[in-house]
């Protein structure tokens, strides 16, 4: 391990590289990031970086987010295969498809969407941002008698939908991860076990998970929240891959999972070795096309010009 680290390092630097992960990778890489984020903190690092290289580890469209914003860098994702079910569950097609049925389509995109998806779109966001991106929507004059169609994530647009009571037409989509493993019935166990913990749950989990939690987050914002809470006890409802950092963060508070099943396989296809490997061969590169990566271009950039 250690030989690893000190070559990947050495990599590094001949190459300007940064190397980007998200807080659901595995601790071998959270270790050896230069900064590990949530989907939103991610895209504005890689919009930020002055690395020749960017070295994603996390899930397909969040490579293709940073090449989207970086078409001069090189962007190399460990795995290839390391997809998003989610995401999977719309296409281009589907959604020009979708937005036919509808007189003035707004289109709010997920990040979760491929950059062909992100093409068909008005605007991006994160689970971070999604309430204010919609709220700007309606704020703005240009949506005025339009149609907001929301993708894919049926959990996060419910949540937008209940918290703004902004109407939107919602795809049916979800995280399997999220939906399938974390269950009010867990939730339920978790709190009996843990009665002063805090519950804190991420957005893409059912609407019974999300109405018995404290507090509904972004994955960032919970490791921010966490830091700045006197509560010395959580209950975690998201991804499993963010106790470490919870941990590593805060050693003096407990974190709890509603589930140890709530794993995204995808994930944790990147470990430390695919890292050094496309690093030393410079392989796995993201490539979108010049005409989609322009219209995907806008909606990202829309959206970062929006307060989290
Ligand atoms: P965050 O926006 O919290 O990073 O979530 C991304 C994601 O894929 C959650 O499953
Ligand atoms: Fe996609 Fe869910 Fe994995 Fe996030 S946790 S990358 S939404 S499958």
């Amino acid at each position: 391990m250690k030989e690893t680290i000190k070559k990947l390092n050495k990599l590094k630097k001949e190459k300007n590289a940064v190397i980007l992960a998200h807080i659901y990778q595995l601790p071998e890489i959270h270790n050896i990031a230069d900064f590990v984020g949530d989907s939103l903190d991610l895209s504005r690092k890689a919009g930020q970086t002055n690395a020749d290289v960017i070295v994603f580890c996390g899930v397909h469209f969040m490579a293709e987010t940073a090449s989207i914003l970086n078409p001069k860098k090189k962007v190399l994702i460990p795995d290839l295969n390391a997809g998003c079910p989610m995401a999977d569950m719309i296409t281009a097609e589907k959604l020009k498809e979708f937005k036919s049925q509808y007189k003035n389509p707004v289109v709010v995109a997920y990040v979760n969407t491929s950059a062909a998806v992100k093409a068909e779109s008005d605007i991006c966001c994160t689970s971070s941002n999604a309430v204010n991106v919609v709220k700007s929507i309606v704020g703005g004059t240009s949506a005025e008698n339009s149609d907001i169609i929301f993708v894919p994530d049926r959990n996060l647009g419910n949540y937008v939908r209940k918290l703004t009571g902004i109407k939107m037409n919602i795809w049916n989509g979800f995280c399997p991860t999220h939906n399938n493993f974390i269950l009010p019935e867990y939730l339920l166990k978790a709190k009996e076990e843990h009665p002063h913990a805090e519950i804190l749950v991420h957005p893409e989990c059912r609407p019974e998970v999300t109405s018995a939690a404290d507090h509904i987050m972004s994955t960032g914002i919970m490791c921010r929240y966490v830091e700045k809470s006197t509560a010395k006890e959580f209950i975690i409802g998201t991804e499993t891959g963010i106790l470490y950092k919870l941990k590593k963060d805060n050693p003096g508070k407990n974190f709890y999972p509603v589930s140890s099943f709530a794993v995204c396989p995808n994930m944790k296809k990147i470990t430390l070795a695919k890292v050094l490997d496309i690093l030393t061969n410079m392989k796995n590169a993201i490539r979108v096309s010049e005409d989609i990566r322009q219209k995907a271009y806008r909606p990202i950039l829309k959206m970062l010009e929006i307060k989290a």
